[in-house]
């Protein structure tokens, strides 16, 4: 691997191989979501916690403060909302160029497998790879399901990342599931975990988290279920224990009652 692709995917990936991704794009498709009204203020407790945070380049220039940030990637496709025709329909948002210009460790892209549009977002991942190896910039390829989130199954989301691996993404970024271990096992680049909407107890979050770092995803990426929460930070310690710590679901549970507050 060239030096800057594996620089760039060492800041991402920590020593011990796992990483703590800190989404905030949702406005890119659903407007000022509930919680990232105003993004500056809902990262300023939480960043400390997070590895790396993925963002569009709009919210990276107007909210995060260039002097103390952590390593970015940048959300690069898009060009739909939520009151739209379709949301599979993105195309890339965003240039190589301007990547570069924002000095990015990463960029991310959607793929909408199984939709009318499943064509089009790939061939925007396999372009969006080709422009990324050339200046040594790692893809992330978001398996995403728009509205329909009964489609995330283990058949469905693995035939989805092993796709966007063999296209060339160098992470993939895909929801957890039952039988989690079939969606990691089929895919040769690390699998990072999204969170979808605010599930109902903190224990649930904690309980798919473990499993899915059990079955040998690498991380995770999780926004509503942080920064949704009642208490965010206590959300992102917990959370970073099952990370990087390798805590349970009840040592995780614990650090969240000593910072729930
Ligand atoms: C939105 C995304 C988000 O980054 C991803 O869904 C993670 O956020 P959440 O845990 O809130 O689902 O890709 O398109």
């Amino acid at each position: 691997m060239d030096w800057g692709m594996e620089n760039r995917l060492s800041q991402l990936i920590q020593e011990d191989g796992h990483c703590m991704f800190l989404p905030i794009d949702h406005g890119y498709f659903q407007g000022p979501t509930r919680k990232l009204e105003q993004p500056g203020k809902t990262i300023e407790p939480l960043l400390p916690y997070a590895d790396a945070l993925f963002v569009t380049r709009g919210v990276l220039r107007s909210c995060v403060d260039p002097q103390n940030t952590k390593p970015i990637i940048l959300r690069v496709s898009g060009g739909t909302s939520v009151v739209g025709h379709d949301l599979a329909d993105e195309g890339v948002t965003t240039s190589m160029e301007e990547a570069i210009r924002l000095n990015v460790s990463a960029v991310g892209i959607s793929v909408f497998i199984g939709t009318e549009y499943e064509k089009q977002s790939l061939l925007n991942l396999a372009k969006l790879v080709d422009e990324g190896e050339k200046y040594g910039i790692p893809v992330m390829a978001v398996t995403a399901v728009g509205k329909e989130l009964e489609k995330r199954d283990a058949r469905y989301l693995a035939l989805c990342c092993r796709i966007a691996a063999e296209l060339g993404a160098r992470v993939v970024k895909t929801y957890w599931c039952e039988n989690f271990e079939k969606v990691v096992n089929g895919c040769p680049v690390p699998v990072v975990m999204a969170g979808g909407p605010k599930v109902d107890t903190e224990r649930e979050a904690f309980g798919f988290i473990y499993d899915g770092i059990q079955k040998g995803a690498i991380g995770q990426n999780l926004g509503r279920n942080i920064w949704q929460h009642q208490y965010p930070v206590a959300m992102i310690k917990a959370l970073r224990a099952i990370i990087h710590e390798s805590a349970d679901v009840d040592q995780a549970e614990a650090v969240y009652n000593e910072n729930a507050k």
